[in-house]
């Protein structure tokens, strides 16, 4: 629930005006849902800039007040969603089945589903870390074929770390990243595993995200508190320059 419409229009045009021209990575941003639109309309003006929501709900279409349905996240022009985050699973009590009917209806909508998952700290600290974040993606993953898998991103994102400014060590991160990625081979293939995107999400700043980055297994960062300050998303994005 951050910024208005004015102030996410000056963010996003902030963003899209500080990437340089010769850009050569993936930049989502993903608005409060009644942004969609016009954040669009900045990412139109920029390849290097595509737009998602924060949530979509699982049903297409019918009597759900309230929600937001793919086939609306769609007529925006936008292309991703997020699936599962970490304060739709605690806060508003999703459960993993949720997470599973929201990845089918997103690809089936043609949306790119970036499943969240990650463990709380009595569960990092009751060493479940692993079982909790495979648990969450193979139940986000269920029923989908490899061709479909293959056009889904996770984010590990423990839960410990968003918004507390704890970042797991890029040692922390890495393991649990291994362990999905090791899992997508069973799930899908090896080659769909070794090409999949898994980004690394809690506390990622312009301080720490070349060190996190730097781990093979780590792709790219989702990034909360530190996208809302201009400086600091570009220098995360522009991390190996
Ligand atoms: P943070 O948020 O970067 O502020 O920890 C991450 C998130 O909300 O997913």
């Amino acid at each position: 629930m951050n910024t208005d419409l004015e102030s996410g229009r000056t963010l996003a045009q902030a963003l899209s005006d500080g990437l340089a021209s010769d850009f050569a990575h993936e930049v989502v941003l993903f608005p409060p849902s009644p942004f969609l639109l016009a954040i669009q309309e900045i990412a139109n003006g920029n390849s290097n800039i595509q737009v998602g929501s924060q949530d979509v709900y699982f049903e297409a279409s019918g009597a759900y007040t309230g929600q937001i349905s793919t086939s609306m996240v769609v007529s925006t022009g936008a292309q991703w969603n997020l699936v599962g985050h970490s304060e739709r699973r605690h806060v508003f009590g999703e459960t993993d089945e949720d997470t599973n009917k929201k990845v089918k209806v997103s690809l089936e909508a043609g949306l790119t589903p970036v499943l969240c998952v990650g463990e709380k700290l009595e569960e990092r600290e009751a060493g479940q870390t692993e079982e909790v974040c495979l648990r969450q993606l193979r139940s986000g993953l269920e029923g989908l074929s490899s061709e479909e898998i293959a056009k889904t991103v996770v984010a590990y994102e423990p839960v410990w770390a968003i918004g507390t400014g704890k970042t797991a060590t890029p040692e922390q991160a890495d393991e649990v990243h291994r362990a999905i990625r090791a899992d997508l081979v069973n799930l899908a293939s090896q080659e769909i595993a070794a090409a999949y995107p898994i980004l690394y999400g809690g506390s990622v700043n312009e301080g720490n995200v070349k060190e996190l980055l730097a781990k093979a297994d780590i792709d790219g960062a989702l990034v909360g508190g530190a996208s809302l300050v201009p400086d600091k998303f570009l220098a995360i994005c522009n991390w190996d320059r």
